[in-house]
């Protein structure tokens, strides 16, 4: 599988001046598009978590492909974590301050106390959703046992807000 999780990271592609001028965006869609590559991120992100969990969450939106994808793999359920507004029947809101302004992420009451949860998004940049969706989880009475992403963003803070994260891959 070695040779798999390297092709699949050099599918990561990566954009100059995206959206902002010096910035170097990283885009993780050519990799999503990619089967072999799909299916080995999906397995190594499941490796590397604790074995004990009940159930995987992801973070909106793109934390929902790569959390749905562990969970079919371990054969546990999935529970996205959304921005506000998009749930019938919210059990749970957590409010958390952005650079600018702040932001609201809910969960339904499928999450329940005392349930081991795997914590996945897909890139860790900042660590402030990442951050969100744990205090989230924490209010419910739930208990986060493992936080998984696929790529780590070097240079913006999230190692240090949020260091007990497992990254598959570092850029
Ligand atoms: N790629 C994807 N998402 C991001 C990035 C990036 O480079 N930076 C902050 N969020």
């Amino acid at each position: 599988h070695a040779d798999d999780i390297v092709y699949a990271r050099s599918l990561i592609r990566t954009i100059q001046d995206y959206p902002r001028p010096g910035v170097a965006f990283r885009d993780i869609t050519p990799l999503l598009a990619d089967g072999r590559a799909m299916h080995a991120t999906a397995q190594e992100l499941l490796a590397q978590m604790p074995v004990s969990f009940d159930v995987v969450a992801g973070i909106e939106a793109r934390g929902f492909i790569f959390a749905g994808a562990v969970a079919a793999l371990a054969k546990t359920g999935m529970i996205p974590l959304r921005k506000a507004g998009k749930l019938p029947k919210p059990a749970y809101r957590l409010t958390y301050a952005k650079e600018y302004g702040e932001d609201q992420l809910e969960v339904s009451p499928d999450l329940k106390p005392g349930m081991r949860v795997l914590l996945i998004d897909d890139i860790l940049a900042t660590g402030g959703s990442l951050k969100a969706g744990a205090d989230l989880v924490a209010a419910v009475g739930a208990e986060v046992t493992g936080i998984g992403v696929v790529l780590e963003l070097q240079g913006l803070g999230g190692r240090s807000v949020m260091p007990q994260t497992r990254a598959l891959f570092s850029m």
